[in-house]
């Protein structure tokens, strides 16, 4: 089975609820399967991924749902401790092995991010 296609112009979250520099877990429904989504902000850049670790596919979340920000600059993965550039998701180190996160496609209008 494919996976559920992503709602283009689905609202992921505000911009002002984002921290900057910083990450937030945004799950969404579709076709009855729930999907993990990433919204990242450093600075001016935004971004969003899908919440799945290229080493062993886990979600990057730790168990009370935040995201692990080192340096201001990069995720770390709560399993295993792989590290991801917050602009663009490429693997900064750990386990995942030169793989980066999914990157989705974004738009931001009015103050909200939403899925282009
Ligand atoms: S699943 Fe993320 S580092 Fe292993």
């Amino acid at each position: 089975m494919s996976a559920p296609r992503l709602p283009s112009g689905a609202v992921l979250a505000r911009l002002s609820a984002l921290p900057n520099p910083g990450a937030l877990v945004v799950d969404i429904e579709r076709d009855g399967a729930r999907i993990s989504l990433l919204v990242t902000r450093r600075g001016q850049h935004v971004a969003a991924f899908r919440n799945k670790c290229p080493h062993a596919g886990y979600p990057l979340q730790r168990s009370d749902g935040r995201i692990i920000v080192q340096d201001g600059r990069y995720m770390i993965c709560a399993a295993h401790c792989a590290s991801f550039a917050l602009e663009d998701g490429a693997c900064a180190g750990g386990p995942c092995n030169g793989t980066g996160l999914e990157r989705l496609a974004i738009v931001v209008r009015d103050g909200e991010i939403l899925l282009a």
